[in-house]
């Protein structure tokens, strides 16, 4: 654990150094077997509870009061980010040696659920750098590489990105057309990456190339470029609806030469380590948007006991009663449903519908209860001096980012018919 970056971090540092290689593995299993026990009585480990208490205040504290201002600004919490780094946040399932905090992918999902419940553009920031940018190179890299590029962007100092979808295509991956060719020792780099999280604050980025158009999604590979360098320059800020405080921009590449040894894994197998890298994002951005869900109920809840109507509090009506019941409902099942995701991947289990159900159901979920939270706060859910209108901004991308609604409705069905086929 690194030097502490607040009132939170301490008490992070003391949990976090609790930890350790085989008792993170011990943990996970004995995660997996709590299962039920979690099911049953919505209770986490004592790691996890502790854990979900220093984000919580910590997102309370530090992000909350000021994620309405960043959003206002575009501005990236450079600030909260390095803290969030000091609390082992950044790189929460890297091992000790590569400098992350090594817990497992449960305590992940928690954790960004928390820091998106006081500011959704800081969990995306936060879940990128996790799992689309330190994932791959720590599941695909060889020693060396996990070295030059995992360790240094795990304190908040350096973050990454991750750059598979181009302008003119998103949800049909394997169909990448930026090229890459061979040219003596080094990799060029040419084409038009669109959509990248984290572009303008990102200090290097998992790309993916074809050296080979014809062989379709096996002609595409991985590579690592660290940014800025010569022959990758960024496009303009994208103006979104939400998660504004997070920057989003082409990366273009111009003959931009990288070493050879800057391939992550094997060549043709990046088609492979983008889908299984995206398995474990959907975990990310399903946490990420069970945070926003939470966010706008609690909004709702809080004005429904003090808005007067009618003579006494609007959370004495049936109307009210039942949305909350509905929101409350739909958020619970989503959480249990990526804590399930979470877990089997804790547990060396496939994953990948279970991930693909935890996006849909939280994105939507997010979506859905966001915009009963404006319902409820009337005029003042459309105004921004209350959140509501941030969280129902910020929930719409969950359900378009690192796949839309439908691309995880087909992840769902291929593995149900191939399941069902043998
Ligand atoms: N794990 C491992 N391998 C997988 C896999 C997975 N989850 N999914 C597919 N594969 C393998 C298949 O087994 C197959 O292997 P073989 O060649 O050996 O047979 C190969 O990959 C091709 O599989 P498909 O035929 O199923 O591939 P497809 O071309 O039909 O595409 C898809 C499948 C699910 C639609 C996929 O293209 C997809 O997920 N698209 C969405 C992409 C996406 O989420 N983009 C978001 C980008 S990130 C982002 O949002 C930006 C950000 O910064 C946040």
């Amino acid at each position: 654990m690194r030097g502490g970056g607040g009132g939170g971090a301490s008490m992070a540092a003391a949990l976090l150094a609790r930890r350790g290689g085989a008792a993170a593995r011990a943990r996970a299993s004995a995660c997996w077997r709590q299962l039920h026990s979690v099911y049953q009585s919505a209770e986490l480990p004592e790691t996890h509870r502790m854990l979900c208490q220093t984000c919580r205040d910590f997102a309370q504290k530090e992000l909350a009061p000021i994620a309405a201002q960043l959003d206002k600004e575009h501005r990236f919490p450079a600030e909260q980010v390095k803290k969030m780094g000091a609390l082992g946040l950044l790189a929460m399932d890297v091992p000790e040696e590569y400098k992350g905090a090594e817990l497992d992918y449960l305590a992940y999902s928690i954790a960004v659920e928390e820091i998106s419940r006081g500011c959704a553009s800081t969990g995306v920031i936060m879940s990128v750098n996790n799992s689309l940018y330190l994932g791959p190179i720590l599941k695909f890299g060889s020693e060396e590489q996990k070295h030059q590029w995992i360790s240094p962007f795990t304190s908040g100092d350096k973050i990454g990105c991750f750059a598979l979808s181009e302008p003119g295509n998103g949800s049909d991956a394997g169909a990448a057309s930026t090229m890459a060719r061979l040219e003596g020792s080094e990799w060029v780099l040419n084409g038009t990456k669109a959509w990248i999280t984290n572009a303008w604050d990102a200090s290097a980025v998992v790309v993916f190339a074809t050296t080979d158009k014809s062989q379709k999604h096996k002609g595409i590979s991985a590579f690592l470029v660290p940014m800025p360098t010569p022959g990758l320059s960024l496009g303009k800020k994208e103006d979104k609806l939400g998660i504004r405080a997070s920057s989003t921009a082409n990366l273009i590449f111009e003959d931009c030469r990288i070493p050879q040894a800057n391939l992550l894994g094997q060549q043709g197998m990046g088609f492979k380590i983008a889908m299984q890298t995206l398995d474990s994002g959907r975990i990310g951005i399903a946490s990420q948007a069970l945070g926003i869900a939470q966010g706008a109920l609690d909004c709702a809840v809080d004005y429904a006991e003090k808005r007067m109507s009618f003579g006494s509090p609007i959370s004495k009506l049936q109307a009210i009663q039942f949305k909350l019941a509905d929101m409350a409902l739909a958020l619970e099942s989503a959480r249990l449903l990526t804590w399930r995701a979470a877990m089997l991947k804790d547990n060396g289990k496939p994953y990948t519908k279970e991930a693909a159900m935890a996006k849909l159901a939280a994105s939507e979920a997010a979506t859905a209860i966001s915009h009963q939270a404006i319902q409820i706060l009337g005029g003042m859910g459309y105004v921004t001096e209350m959140p509501a209108e941030r969280h129902y901004r910020d929930a719409r991308i969950t359900e378009i980012y690192e796949g839309t609604s439908e691309i995880q409705r087909l992840v769902i069905a291929g593995q149900l018919l191939k399941a069902y086929r043998g």
